[in-house]
């Protein structure tokens, strides 16, 4: 079991009478986690699973730097409690950056655009394109900025965060056009 390893009012120490312990399946691994009932799920992913990938932005719910797949929908990981995770399916940014042993065409496409300068806002933007791209396999560049609207860049100006969604896009839909999503953001 693994224990909430600094000490404030939300993460809670691991001695502290009030933790409880709860369950959660994140990138397909259950982890057996003590916390208290009003742990976050951002501050256990990243203060006692370890998973730093999911950045920490505003903390309040408005720049989708923190997002994560719970079943499969982009969630801002600031505003879940841990124990209503539990049962779900957690996905995090070191479980989707990459496909196999190679880097998933949203990772590749974004490095190649150019989609990340500091960087700390890549892990929500991806995940949160991860859920676009697995609902619609060709979303229009209106499509996609509408997908991307709950997340914020402060280096980029977003062009080549689109170009790199457009080429992922158009990757996976070459190498799996038999298994590509139907829906079509068509061309608005
Ligand atoms: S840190 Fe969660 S939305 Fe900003
Ligand atoms: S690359 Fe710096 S905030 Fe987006």
């Amino acid at each position: 079991m693994t224990t909430a390893s600094r000490s404030d009012s939300r993460r809670g120490d691991p001695a502290r009478p009030d933790n409880r312990l709860l369950r959660l399946r994140v990138n397909g691994t259950v982890h057996s986690v003590a916390a208290p009932p009003h742990a976050i799920l951002l501050d256990v992913l990243r203060d006692v699973l370890g998973l730093v990938g999911t950045k920490r932005g505003c903390d309040m719910g408005t720049c989708g730097c923190c997002n994560v797949l719970i079943d499969g929908r982009a969630v801002m990981s600031c505003l879940v409690l841990a124990h209503d995770a539990q049962g779900k399916d957690i996905q995090t940014i070191e479980g989707l950056a990459f496909d196999g042993p190679d880097m998933h065409p949203l990772s590749k496409a974004w490095a190649e655009c150019g989609g990340s300068q500091c960087g700390f806002c890549t892990p929500g933007f991806i995940v949160t394109c991860h859920e676009l791209l697995a609902n619609e396999a060709a979303p229009s560049r209106t499509r996609i900025a509408e997908a991307i609207s709950g997340n914020v860049c402060r280096c980029t100006g977003y062009k080549k965060i689109l170009d790199a969604v457009e080429l992922a896009a158009a990757r996976i839909r070459e190498a799996e056009p038999a298994s590509a999503p139907a829906k079509s953001g068509g061309s608005k």
